[in-house]
């Protein structure tokens, strides 16, 4: 098996390639632009676990470079493609929408021509939960009416998703739209809240928080997510599927900031902001159609995942002080 990861140095991805390489036939070619979007220091630690393997290519570079990327298909015989590279943060996205529309969308593009010219037997696209918009009711439903995404991030996904299937439609590109729900695990990114939140306990800061704590995401731990993605890889009956990769328990903030506090044994100061435009209530996923079609099933409770999470997390900062 070979497989192209795009993204490898990140967060999600970085976890995929040691989770594949357990299959002793799959060679991985790992590829990331080590963007500073978050310190480029940390996607280089977060390879260190395979980057000596001599199952693993190590590639650094843009996948925005479509020539780059059709000769890369050719000379490494890509097979399966995991597309987990991009810019990934919601909020950023309002301020600086430009670096979303050129790497997720026109990243995807560069991609999926080079698998237009040199077949692959499966592209799966890390698309997000925030392709769900406003007026989209929960539990979501692959689906059904989406609504009109909140953020110029997700519309960058939704538009790499159509890309994907019109890509499927003309030339026959086996794609997969896979819907992640706020993955959290060790490694998690620096932006998100969870790290945040996590940091500042430690240190003794009050952490921010905006409204009043009751928005609800689907917290789904990055070990679940990876068994479904490894799935789709080779599942029959999911090309030109969206499906959506969640826990199907949504954890409101107050919860998140109380686990958090249990797992590190601290309590946590709080200080209360106003509440931010364009936040959805509540991320929920409907997991009928990846349950049916991957045998999906998440198995981590968000308790023994934060504590998981907060071990890595406590370990890597007292490694660096
Ligand atoms: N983490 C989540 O909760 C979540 C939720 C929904 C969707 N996703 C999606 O899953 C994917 C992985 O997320 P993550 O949390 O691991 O993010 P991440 O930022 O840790 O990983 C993304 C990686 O892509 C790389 N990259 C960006 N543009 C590139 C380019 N042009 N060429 C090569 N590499 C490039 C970055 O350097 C980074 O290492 C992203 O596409 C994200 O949008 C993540």
């Amino acid at each position: 098996m070979n497989i192209l990861v795009t993204g490898g140095a990140g967060f999600i991805g970085s976890r995929l390639i040691e989770r594949l390489l357990r299959h002793e036939h799959a060679q991985i070619t790992c590829l990331d632009n080590y963007n500073d979007y978050y310190s480029p220091h940390l996607k280089r630690e977060n390879v260190q676990a395979f980057a000596g393997n001599a199952r693993v290519r190590m590639i650094e570079g843009s996948f925005t470079d479509a020539a780059a990327m059709r000769a890369l298909f050719q000379t490494n015989k890509i097979e399966y493609v995991v597309h987990l590279g991009g810019y990934a943060g919601v909020r950023y996205s309002v301020e600086n929408p430009f670096p979303y529309e050129q790497h997720n969308v026109g990243g995807t593009l560069a991609l999926l021509e080079a698998a237009r010219y040199e077949p692959v037997r499966r592209f799966l696209l890390a698309s997000s939960s925030t392709v769900y918009g406003r007026n989209a009711v929960a539990p979501f439903q692959e689906d059904a009416f989406l609504g009109t995404p909140l953020s110029p991030y997700g519309v960058s996904k939704r538009a790499a998703e159509l890309m994907c299937l019109t890509y499927l439609d003309l030339f026959r590109v086996p794609v997969v739209c896979i819907r992640p729900f706020s993955i959290y695990g060790p490694r998690l990114r620096p932006d998100l809240a969870l790290t945040i939140f996590a940091q500042a306990i430690l240190d003794g800061r009050p952490l921010p928080l905006f409204g009043d704590g009751s928005i609800r995401r689907d917290f789904t731990y990055v070990d679940d997510f990876c068994d479904g993605l490894e799935a789709a890889l080779t599942a029959d009956g999911v090309v030109g599927e969206a499906i959506n990769l969640g826990h199907d328990e949504p954890v409101s903030i107050r919860e998140v900031i109380a686990a958090l506090e249990r797992a590190l044994g601290r309590t946590a100061a709080i200080e209360r902001l106003p509440e931010r435009p364009g936040e959805m209530p509540v991320t929920h996923a409907d997991l009928t159609k990846a349950r049916r079609l991957l045998g999906y099933s998440p198995a981590t409770s968000f308790e023994d995942g934060v504590a998981r999470f907060c071990e890595w997390f406590v370990r890597r900062a007292q490694s660096i002080t």
